[in-house]
């Protein structure tokens, strides 16, 4: 174990070797020794490249003009000046919304649930499939943030949104398997679902592409084609996957709330929706900020390969529905949601300078928005625990 007074040394590195990286923005001045290459650690060969080329401590100052979210030069270390004060702003934004699931209070939940006649076979249905697919959504979405996005960004103020994005992913799967423990569902079925459930592992296998794509030790941006295969992964994580199918999910759960069902789960769902909202929305000004920095990468064949995707998103998040809602159920039914994902595709479309896929398409749920905007202090069903106590309680005794 280490402790304070040890050096720190990576593996693979000798005591005294110098090493820059502008993935790390780490530098030594004792370049006596070569440096040892850093296995698996992005940077690592670049690191030892730059050893020649030190710059004088002051010139490692940042100047906010120069920095870029991807392929930049600047200290990744160095969080300020800031540049881009929308990442900045909503990471206040995000932790200023913190909550836990075990704020909410589940009692009803469970009452109904086991009540043989609380709920429908449907609707027991609904949850079952719905849970099925989000319990590991979150965790491809969390290990896609850190194993992957984070390192390709060069930003630090975008990194520093993508760490509070990452804990709130844990803060969502540990919401899906509290409800799910609270129920006491058959953890192995749900949990597997993702591989047993059709209409749910069609979903992942779309996302498992892109996923590999920023995920892989040797993927590198800096050239057009890897450059384009970054914003294209970001385009489907934050447009398609946090962006749209999640919300053929977050509607049903939220109908349920609605008609005074399953109100614990239904809140919990509430506080997701307005995070995720959030994580899409800042995927979407990530998007936006590298196509201005490389306009290069927008070409017209690239854009259409982003509409082909969005179709195909569509018709699978299409098709969960009707695998969720074989018959109308909660006054919901799966040909609603074909309307509803039109709507959102062309929203989605919309935000980041793409031609709507469709025509005229309405929103059938105007009530869904009026749950993105929630206050933390307007609970609307009501249900928190209010001897629930955040910040821990530290005793200096
Ligand atoms: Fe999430
Ligand atoms: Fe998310």
């Amino acid at each position: 174990m280490l402790n304070f007074e040890d050096e720190a040394i990576m593996p693979g590195a000798r005591p005294g070797a110098g090493m820059m990286s502008p993935m790390l923005g780490l530098q030594s001045f004792s370049p006596a020794l070569p440096a040892a290459p850093l296995a698996g650690m992005p940077g690592g060969r670049e690191a030892h490249a730059a050893l020649s080329q030190l710059a004088a401590p002051d010139e490692r100052r940042v100047n906010a003009a120069d920095k870029r979210i991807i392929n930049g030069s600047t200290d990744v270390n160095q969080l300020v000046p800031f540049k881009y004060k929308w990442a900045w702003q909503k990471y206040l934004d995000s932790c200023a919304n913190h909550w836990m699931p075990q704020e909410i209070n589940m009692n009803r939940d469970i009452a109904l649930w086991k009540d043989p006649k609380g709920l429908t076979e449907d609707e027991r249905r609904v949850i079952k499939r719905n849970l099925g697919f989000f319990v590991t959504a979150d965790s491809l979405a969390a290990n896609n943030i850190v194993l992957g996005t984070y390192r390709h960004i060069t930003a630090p103020e975008c990194r520093q949104y993508l760490l509070r994005q990452a804990f709130e992913e844990a803060i969502h799967t540990h919401a899906y398997q509290y409800i799910v423990e609270s129920l006491g569902l058959d953890e192995a079925e749900i949990f597997n679902a993702y591989h047993e459930v059709s209409s749910i592992r069609d979903k992942d296998e779309f996302l498992i592409p892109f996923i590999d794509t920023l995920t892989d030790p040797n993927f590198k941006t800096g050239t057009m084609e890897n450059d384009q295969s970054l914003l294209k992964s970001l385009i489907v994580f934050s447009c398609l996957m946090e962006g749209l199918f999640f919300y053929v999910g977050f509607a049903q759960i939220l109908a349920l709330g609605r008609q005074n069902k399953m109100t614990g789960a239904a809140e919990q769902y509430q506080y997701i929706l307005r995070d995720e909202s959030m994580h899409c929305n800042f995927g979407i000004d990530l998007v936006n900020t590298i196509k201005m920095e490389n306009p290069h990468l927008w070409t017209a064949e690239f854009r259409e390969e982003i509409r082909a995707l969005f179709r195909q998103a569509v018709d699978l998040e299409y098709k969960y529905a009707e695998d969720t809602m074989p018959r109308g159920v909660l006054g919901l039914n799966a040909p609603m949601f074909k309307g509803y994902l039109r709507y959102i595709a062309n929203r989605r479309c919309q935000q980041i300078g793409i031609d709507p896929l469709f025509a005229n398409e309405e929103n059938p749920f105007p009530w869904m928005s009026e749950m993105i905007d929630l206050k933390k202090e307007r609970n609307f069903f009501e249900t928190r625990v209010i001897e629930y106590q955040t910040g821990g309680a530290l005793n200096w005794e």
